[in-house]
């Protein structure tokens, strides 16, 4: 076995590890970044698309994943979607140099500030609301699409009808920003440059148009010179030391998933972020191989931030269908979250399936009212998690007020040709939570019991925010790098 004495090392580099990797290489540390899936730009492979799932479209699986058609058998690769499958729940994730962000639909939303207060208490939401969030939004490079363009685009006929149709049965709707960059996007349009967005291309990738976390965070940490990423090095346990250092067992893998390499990393500071299902495997896992100690908080507070699913079939030709094409990036959301009886929030989502399906998709966001609890199978050495119907029980509640609303203002069935029943209670994008912020950990994601580990991912988030997450994540994972600088935790 390869040994490696390093001083920091991140593992995960989605949101919170590259967030981690730019502000300590920033402050002229060294860092190793070990990335259990690919870094695509380097292969020079390109992304699938939705319609032709090819390499990029599933981490090692024979079948493609999405949550709907899946009839597409493939050759197992490194991919850059992974779905995790449990027994009430199925939970999506990105795999890849800048992990969630290769995958996600950009849509980039800050929370409500009253929601992020009662979700935190403890942070300061006037400092997040006019420096953190205001950094994370330039950084990511969000923006908002232009009225006009939205207005004339055939591409967005699925949103003009879809917030013409929230009016109508009394919803409240609000612009959606994203990263995906707008003015390339009408560029697209002209035929000026290669499509991405409407060339349904998301969820295994865009090869243009989106400022995903390699062309943003990742960018400026490898421009600093300081920063050096290991894809395809997966890691399976964590030890610590007597000197409370850390070992880490490393398998670098081909694009098969064959192993090619054992490889182990000793390194003085760890920052875990793997996102919230890899970080709890991983500290669930070591704790279970060698005695990581853990904080009897780690597992719990965990959430699907309200996700659930939900269609509808248009039966009435009024609508004039959703569009035959389709942009990936989602730009309107329907706001209900004030209502106290049915407090939701949702994205009025794309299908882009090739040909007008004359059908709407939408993601809910809903309070979590009942939280899960993730834990270790020792026999099946193996994630469980506590989650079951219960949980989504007010979620549901919703998705039919919503639904019905909907139905009867414009007509419209519940949409059984997308779920069973019409309801996709089991699909979940958004795991949050595990290892809560000055729960299991310090007020800036050390972990309670450790001197020298931290924990900067989604994990910190108490199961729910109220809307997509990935702004909340980097700004927490901002907030807290910034103050373990400040407090030199990484002089090493
Ligand atoms: P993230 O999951 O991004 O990164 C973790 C990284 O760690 C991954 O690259 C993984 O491969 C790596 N890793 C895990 N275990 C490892 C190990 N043992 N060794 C080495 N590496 C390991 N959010 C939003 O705000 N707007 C949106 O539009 C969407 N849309 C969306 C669509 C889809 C299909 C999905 C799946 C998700 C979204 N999301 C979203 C959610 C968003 O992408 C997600 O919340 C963030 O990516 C989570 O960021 P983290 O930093 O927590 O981890």
């Amino acid at each position: 076995k390869e040994n490696f004495d390093v001083p920091i090392v991140i593992i995960g580099s989605g949101y919170g590890g590259a967030v981690s990797a730019l502000r300590l290489c920033e402050a002229g540390k060294k860092v190793i970044l070990l990335e259990m899936g690919l870094n695509w730009e380097k292969a020079g492979i390109p992304f699938s698309n939705l319609l032709k799932p090819g390499k990029s479209s599933a981490w090692l699986k024979k079948k493609s994943i999405a949550p709907f058609m899946n009839i597409f058998p493939l050759t197992p690769f490194t991919g850059t979607l992974d779905r995790l499958d449990f027994e009430s729940i199925n939970i999506w994730v990105g795999r890849g140099v800048g992990g969630g962000s290769l995958v996600n639909g950009g849509m980039a939303v800050t929370p409500k500030e009253n929601y992020f207060k009662e979700v935190f208490p403890n942070l300061d939401a006037e400092k997040f609301y006019n420096y953190y969030f205001p950094l994370v939004h330039k950084e990511l490079k969000v923006n908002i699409i232009s009225e006009q363009f939205l207005k004339d685009c055939p591409y967005y006929k699925f949103t003009r009808v879809g917030e013409k149709e929230a009016h109508k049965a009394g919803f409240k709707t609000i612009r959606v920003p994203n990263v995906y960059d707008f003015r390339y996007m009408e560029k697209e349009f002209r035929n000026e440059v290669p499509r991405s967005a409407l060339n349904t291309e998301v969820i295994y990738g865009n090869n243009y148009g989106k400022n995903s976390l390699d062309k943003t965070y990742l960018k400026k940490a490898l421009d600093t010179g300081n920063l050096e990423i290991l894809d395809l090095h997966r890691v399976d346990t964590i030890r610590m030391n007597t000197d409370k250092s850390y070992t880490l067992q490393v398998q670098q893998t081909d694009t098969a998933g064959t192993t090619i390499a054992h490889k182990i990393f000793n390194c003085k500071k760890l920052v875990l972020s793997a996102g919230t299902m890899g970080t709890l495997q991983l500290l669930l896992h070591s704790n279970a191989i060698h005695d990581l100690p853990l904080h009897k908080h780690i597992g719990k507070n965990w959430g699907n931030n309200g996700n659930f699913m939900t269609g509808r079939n248009w039966v009435k030709p009024l609508s004039g269908g959703t569009g035959a094409r389709q942009s990936t990036i989602p730009v309107g959301g329907i706001d209900n979250w004030d209502d106290a009886e049915h407090p939701f929030f949702t994205e009025i989502a794309p299908l882009p399936m090739g040909m007008d399906v004359a059908t709407a998709l939408y993601l809910l966001i809903n309070r979590v009212d009942k939280k899960g609890e993730v834990y270790y199978d020792p026999t099946n050495q193996s994630l469980k998690l506590n989650w079951d119907k219960s949980n989504t029980v007010k979620m549901r509640e919703n998705a039919r007020y919503f639904i019905r609303k909907m139905n009867q203002a414009n007509g419209g069935t519940r949409s059984h040709f997308l779920f069973h029943n019409g309801f996709g209670a089991d699909i979940c994008y958004h795991p949050l939570g595990g290892c809560v912020l000055g729960e299991s950990t310090d007020e800036y994601g050390k972990l309670k019991g450790h001197e020298n580990l931290y924990i900067l991912d989604g994990s910190l988030i108490p199961g729910t925010i109220g809307v997509n997450p990935f702004v909340t994540i980097t700004a927490i994972a901002e907030y807290c790098i910034e103050n373990l600088i400040r407090k030199n935790e990484f002089s090493v």
